[in-house]
């Protein structure tokens, strides 16, 4: 019989490796959630859908969702300072910060007038 291919072996492993991280690095977005606490929390300031009508509040509609998650976290951590959305950021958990993210990217932000 032949002996197991080391090489072969190792690839297998190695594929195993990739799809482990890349289904646990992403956590699982839920749209609905998202808009229901964008609602509860955010909208007063961002607007419901994220298009925010007062200059003193940026725009988050139709922001790339990597980019809404870690201005998230860096408020969360304290990396990003604004005393404002800290406030609210300490309060989001990841899950909250994933949905959260997800359902404001998914939104257009192309209602913007210059
Ligand atoms: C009381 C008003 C207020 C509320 C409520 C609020 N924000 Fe903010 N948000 C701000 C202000 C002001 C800034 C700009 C801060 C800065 O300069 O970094 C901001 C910035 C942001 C940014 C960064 C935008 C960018 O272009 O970099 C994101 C993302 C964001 N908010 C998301 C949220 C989410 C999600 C919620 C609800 C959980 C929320 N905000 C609730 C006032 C608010």
């Amino acid at each position: 019989m032949a002996k197991a291919n080391p090489v072969k072996k190792l690839h297998l492993s190695a594929i195993v490796l990739v799809l482990y991280g890349a289904a646990s690095f992403a956590t699982a977005a839920d749209l609905e959630a998202g808009k229901k606490k964008a609602a509860e929390v955010c909208a007063a300031c961002h607007g419901p859908d994220g298009n925010s009508q007062a200059a003193d509040f940026p725009r988050v509609a139709g922001q790339h969702p990597d980019y809404l998650r870690k201005a998230l976290r860096d408020y969360r951590s304290g990396a990003r300072k604004d005393a404002v959305m800290a406030g609210f950021a300490k309060g989001l958990t990841d899950q909250d910060i994933a949905n959260l993210a997800a359902y404001f990217a998914s939104q257009s932000g192309l209602s913007i007038k210059y």
